[in-house]
């Protein structure tokens, strides 16, 4: 066994690298979101033994069944972290309203969460994970939640697969704790993750190619028709259906993710959830020296109109992104 000593995910926290020492009750509570994660992941091993495989029955708010460790997860987000002594509300993808837990003061958090994401994979125990994003209330309309994305003090993921990793960033980089359960601590085991600008590979699901716009078709065109192509190159393709696995993949090799708004999700704008799937993301892959986009505009810089918006998605390597936004205006004429 390795001697190399890695640092828990407190030291970590407790310790940045800056100059200026981090808030306290900031740190609490990342530390009781890790600790939700924590439970997820063993609600997630231990579904099949715990009478927590398949639907709850239930139609979420995004008009979608909701399974029962949807919910099992949702109520452990709000059981470990509501008594946190700074958190003022939670908006959770599980959840209609927002659930307030005091009157917000300014500098409160306000905590943003998707509790399981990828459940469809749950069925067939493949990964799934856990998204979050931290605001702060402003001094002015404290009881504003719809922050734009580069308002996130932090975002991260949890993801439950063969190994269950943390992948967090408070704006300064993005650093990987993987879950030992031996000593029962996230610890530092990715430091600094970045994105190559460059990929080959694209993630995508190809299912919808009828609905999609012109500009997401001819860069899927262009990638499949490999080195004879546009593009001078062979791309390889990849779809996990959990968009913690796809971004964390991304994270390990580089690559693009694209959720475009199609033909047949316009009306709700897409599929993805601003304020809970995309800004985090968006957050962690432009720490890590990415780009994300909806095609047109930078993700962070997205004005939220409701607390469940939905918004199209293209995120990861650099240089991909670049060719999106690319084809986008190219296609589109804006
Ligand atoms: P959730 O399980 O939280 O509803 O999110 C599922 C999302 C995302 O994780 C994934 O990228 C996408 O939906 C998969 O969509 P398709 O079923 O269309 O592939
Ligand atoms: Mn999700
Ligand atoms: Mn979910």
């Amino acid at each position: 066994m390795s001697d190399r000593y890695l640092p828990s995910l407190r030291q970590f926290l407790t310790h940045p690298s800056g100059t200026e020492g981090p808030d306290p009750e900031l740190v609490f509570l990342i530390e009781d979101i890790a600790s939700a994660c924590r439970a997820i992941g063993n609600q997630v091993r231990y579904a099949v033994f715990d009478g927590l495989t398949g639907t709850a029955g239930e139609v979420n708010v995004q008009g979608e069944a909701q399974k029962k460790l949807d919910v099992a997860a949702d109520e452990t987000f709000e059981r470990i972290c509501a008594s946190s002594r700074r958190l003022a509300a939670l908006v959770s993808e599980e959840r209609e309203e927002i659930t307030w837990l005091k009157e917000p003061e300014a500098g409160d958090f306000l905590l943003f969460y998707d509790p399981l994401d990828g459940s469809s994979n749950l069925d067939v125990n493949l990964s799934v994970g856990s998204i979050f994003s931290i605001c702060q209330v402003d001094s002015e309309n404290a009881s504003d939640v719809l922050k734009p994305g580069t308002r996130q003090i932090c975002a991260g993921y949890a993801i439950y697969g063969p190994s269950a990793m943390l992948v967090l960033t408070t704006g300064a980089g993005v650093n990987g704790f993987s879950y030992d359960d031996r000593t029962g601590d996230f610890r530092l085991t990715h430091p600094g993750l970045t994105i190559p600008a460059e990929t080959s590979e694209f993630a995508i699901n190809a299912s919808r190619y009828h609905h999609w716009d012109e500009p997401v078709r001819a860069y899927v065109d262009d990638c499949l028709a490999g080195r004879r192509g546009p593009r001078g190159r062979d791309f390889n393709m990849r779809w996990t259906a959990s968009m913690v696995a796809d971004v964390h993949r991304i994270l390990m090799r580089g690559g693009v993710f694209l959720y475009p708004v199609d033909a047949a999700n316009r009306d709700t704008g897409g599929k993805l959830r601003l304020l809970y799937e995309a800004n985090p993301m968006a957050l962690i892959v432009e720490n890590a020296g990415g780009a994300a986009t909806s095609g047109r505009n930078r993700i962070l810089d997205e004005p939220p109109t409701s607390h469940h918006q939905r918004i199209a998605v293209m995120l990861g390597s650099r240089d991909e992104v670049a060719q999106l936004e690319d084809y986008h205006r190219r296609m589109t004429g804006n």
